[in-house]
């Protein structure tokens, strides 16, 4: 707690508030976010929603919108039922508890510990990847995390580890100094432990190789997938977009129609069509557990033409939308990257 105070983080947007909003929104974006990605967006989501009241009442789609670029779009889908929870069911006030707020969407149990530490001052452990990462290495703790006791009873030491007194101080500033050397200091590589406070209890330094922590066996399983996506435009320049069915890839973001192959777009559209398809450059784009390979196809449809009928499951969820539009849609990055390339040609 004393390194935190002297070499922590302690002027970010989201501190030094005790309002469980405003912690809770930073919460959810900097769950698989860097701090400097999240502050920008962190800042346009308040002044857009000042209160969990003002982002209950937009729409799902202006919320995808906003959180356009961050990834993960659960996390946005999640967040708005959560605030829609937090009028319905707790009168506007989150709970002030870990155990009740880990009950609401998209709260974790270190999300929901994270937020009563810092605003309640509630003796409860975070455990998020950075720092099972820190713990581990301190303890020196090889059981492998793949399996569920194991990371229980790291649980269960992250708990016995927590501060025991003034905890209305002492709990936001262990928390925060847990992340912070987690952040900057206890590194995935190259871990600067001669700056680390505890250097001289780290029993995973003290064995030589603190970059053997955490132990878990299981592998993400990484597939890739070949996607072809339909650019169907017309000639006042809106092109057809479509919102993608949850849950699945970019699920509730509106889309470019994406096959499963050349052929099956080629096939969607009417035989005339087919001959003036112009291919367009493809893609990657990387996504947690896919790499994705995307070709684009580009279709130039008459004025009044409708699009073939069949696209998604969802009957009723495309539409064309004019370059105006499409800043306020919620759209995957790859693919507003994508559209102003090719605007911009
Ligand atoms: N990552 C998760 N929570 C954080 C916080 N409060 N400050 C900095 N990084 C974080």
């Amino acid at each position: 707690m004393r390194w935190q105070k002297s070499h922590g983080r302690n002027s970010l947007p989201w501190q030094n508030t005790r309002d469980p909003y405003r912690v809770w929104l930073s919460e959810i974006m900097l769950q698989q976010t860097q701090v400097a990605t999240v502050i920008d967006y962190y800042a346009r989501f308040l002044q857009r929603f000042p209160t969990v009241g003002d982002l209950a009442a937009a729409g799902q789609d202006e919320v995808l919108a906003l959180w356009s670029g961050l990834g993960y779009y659960s996390r946005a889908r999640h967040l708005h039922r959560c605030a829609l929870d937090v009028l319905a069911l707790h009168a506007g006030q989150f709970p002030g508890t870990a155990a009740q707020l880990e009950t609401l969407p998209g709260i974790g149990r270190s999300t929901a510990a994270a937020i009563a530490s810092f605003c309640f001052g509630e003796r409860v452990a975070i455990l998020d990847g950075n720092v099972k990462r820190v713990l581990t290495r301190v303890l020196g703790f090889s059981a492998d995390l793949a399996q569920s006791a194991n990371e229980r009873a790291l649980w269960a030491k992250a708990t016995d580890l927590l501060p025991t007194g003034d905890l209305a101080e002492s709990m936001p500033r262990y928390t925060q100094g847990l992340m912070d050397l987690g952040a900057t200091i206890c590194t995935t590589r190259q871990p600067q432990c001669l700056l680390c406070p505890v250097q001289r209890l780290c029993r995973g330094l003290a064995g030589g190789e603190p970059e053997n922590y955490p132990v878990k066996t299981r592998k993400l399983k990484r597939s890739a997938q070949a996607l072809s996506l339909l650019w169907a435009q017309r000639p006042d320049g809106s092109v057809w977009l479509e919102k993608r069915p949850v849950p699945g890839i970019w699920g509730g973001l509106y889309c470019l129609p994406v096959f499963e192959s050349d052929a099956a777009l080629r096939t969607f559209l009417p035989q005339g069509m087919q001959a003036r398809l112009e291919p367009l450059p493809h893609f990657r784009h990387v996504l947690t557990h896919k790499d994705l390979r995307l070709s684009p196809w580009f279709a130039g449809f008459r004025a009044n033409q409708a699009m073939p009928k069949g696209l998604t499951s969802q009957a009723d969820d495309g539409a064309w939308f004019s370059p105006a539009q499409w800043p306020a849609l919620g759209l995957p990055a790859p693919i507003r990257q994508l559209l102003a390339r090719k605007a911009a040609a």
